[in-house]
C-alpha cells in the first residue's frame, strides 16, 4: 500500500467508526426517550431516577435476554399474573424494538 492509499484507508476506517458510534447513540437516545414518554420511569429507576414500584432497570440486559424483555413489556402478566405492570403490546413495532434493543444493552 502506498502512503496515500494508507491515509485513505485510515480515513475510511474513521468514517465507519464514527457512523457506527452515531447509530448506537441515536438508538440509545430513542430508548431513553421512550422510557420517559411511556411512563416506565413512574415505576422503574434508571441511573438513579425514577420510581420504585418495579425493579431498577440498570443492568436488566444482564438478567434478561431481548426475548424476555420483549415478553415482559408486551405480556407482563405472563411472568406474574398479579403484576402491577401494564401491557405495552399496543405500542408501534419500531418503538417496541427500540425499547427492547436499548434495555438489552444495559449490562
Ligand atoms: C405501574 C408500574 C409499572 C410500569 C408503568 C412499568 N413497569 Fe415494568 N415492572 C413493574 C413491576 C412491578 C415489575 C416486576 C415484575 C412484576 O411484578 O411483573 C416490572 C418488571 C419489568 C421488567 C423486568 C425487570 C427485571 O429485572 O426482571 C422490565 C424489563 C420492565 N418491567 C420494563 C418496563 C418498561 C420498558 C416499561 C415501560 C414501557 C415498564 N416496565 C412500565 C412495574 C411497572
Amino acid at each position: 500500500m502506498t502512503k496515500r492509499q494508507h491515509a485513505k484507508a485510515l480515513a475510511l476506517a474513521c468514517l465507519f467508526a464514527l457512523a457506527a458510534a452515531t447509530q448506537v447513540s441515536a438508538e440509545d437516545a430513542r430508548g431513553r426517550e421512550l422510557l420517559n414518554a411511556l411512563g416506565c420511569k413512574a415505576c422503574h429507576q434508571l441511573e438513579g431516577s425514577g420510581g420504585a414500584l418495579g425493579p431498577a432497570l440498570d443492568g436488566v440486559g444482564q438478567r434478561l435476554g431481548a426475548e424476555q424483555i420483549n415478553k415482559q413489556i408486551t405480556e407482563p402478566a405472563s411472568a406474574n399474573p398479579s403484576t402491577m405492570m401494564p401491557s405495552y403490546a399496543h405500542i408501534p413495532e419500531e418503538d417496541l424494538k427500540a425499547l427492547v434493543d436499548f434495555l438489552a444493552t444495559l449490562k
